[in-house]
């Protein structure tokens, strides 16, 4: 595996009585595309949140780099956060502002460039996910594959080192996962960046990941390449893969 980016270390996040995560640990390999899977309500998205700083862990730690975040003063925090791209799972675009807008934010806000360099990189982010021509365009006239792309293209503007998306393919049909999946893999590429994806989608899966790491009970119980995932002896992971209402999981 490459050196991690960024790291879990025997992480535990409760919310009141329930625990989510315990003992979790997580290496994010640099360069690569992870992909997290899991059951609904496993904690994937509190994953990608504790790697963003917006969640401090009740233990364990969590590294970006050499860095604890946990130990981060809030300006550090948002320092470093300008460093990772985050794809909500619902885009989470303005409706009151143009794509263009949209996307122009978070330079606006974490940079001092100029409006003519902003208006540049946007709409060259706009170009690398096949949106350009939506740059005047309200959210309410997107499609919803049009919109996750307008979601990426605001994730990666400020050309980050590590990229979240929270199931970006889910609520599309194939022919948009195929094209979501490839965006993904290319801006990856572009950037020269790090992707964190999780996913429900096993043929989108195979098709990017490098790694996969499954997340069941609170903690990573495989964790390699896709061919080490796939061929894992573990009857829980099997049973995840094969999407069989038979086997471990309880239901
Ligand atoms: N802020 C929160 N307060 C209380 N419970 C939460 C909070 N965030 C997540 N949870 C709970 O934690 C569990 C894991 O959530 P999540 O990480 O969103 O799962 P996943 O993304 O794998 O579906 C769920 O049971 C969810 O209801
Ligand atoms: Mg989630």
């Amino acid at each position: 595996m490459a050196e991690p980016i960024a790291r879990l270390d025997d992480v535990s996040v409760r919310f009141g009585e329930r625990v989510v995560l315990q003992n979790c640990s997580l290496e994010v390999p640099e360069g690569a595309i992870t992909c997290i899977i899991g059951l609904s309500g496993a904690g994937k998205s509190t994953i990608l949140r504790l790697l963003d700083g917006l969640l401090l862990p009740n233990s364990g730690h969590v590294y970006l780099r050499e860095n604890d975040i946990c130990h981060m003063r809030e300006s550090q925090l948002i320092e470093m956060r300008t460093k990772i791209g985050f794809a909500f799972q619902f885009a989470a675009l303005f409706d009151s502002m143009t794509v263009g807008d949209n996307v122009s934010l978070p330079l606006r806000e974490h940079t001092t460039l100029s409006e003519k360099e902003i208006y540049a990189i946007v709409m060259h982010t706009l170009e690398s996910v096949g949106l350009s021509h939506t740059y005047d365009n309200m959210p309410s006239e997107l499609s919803g594959g049009m919109l996750k792309r307008a979601g990426f293209a605001r994730a990666v503007v400020t050309n980050p080192e590590l990229v979240l998306y929270d199931e970006p393919t889910t609520g599309v049909d194939p022919i948009v996962t195929h094209l979501l999946t490839d965006t993904i893999k290319r801006l990856r590429k572009q950037l020269n960046a790090t992707a964190v994806v999780i996913s429900h989608d096993l043929q989108s899966i195979y098709m990017m990941a490098d790694y996969v790491a499954m997340l069941f009970e609170g903690a990573i119980i495989a964790n390699g390449t896709v061919d080490e995932v796939r061929k894992s002896t573990n009857p829980i992971v099997q049973q995840f893969l094969q999407g069989s209402e038979v086997g471990p999981i309880p239901l």
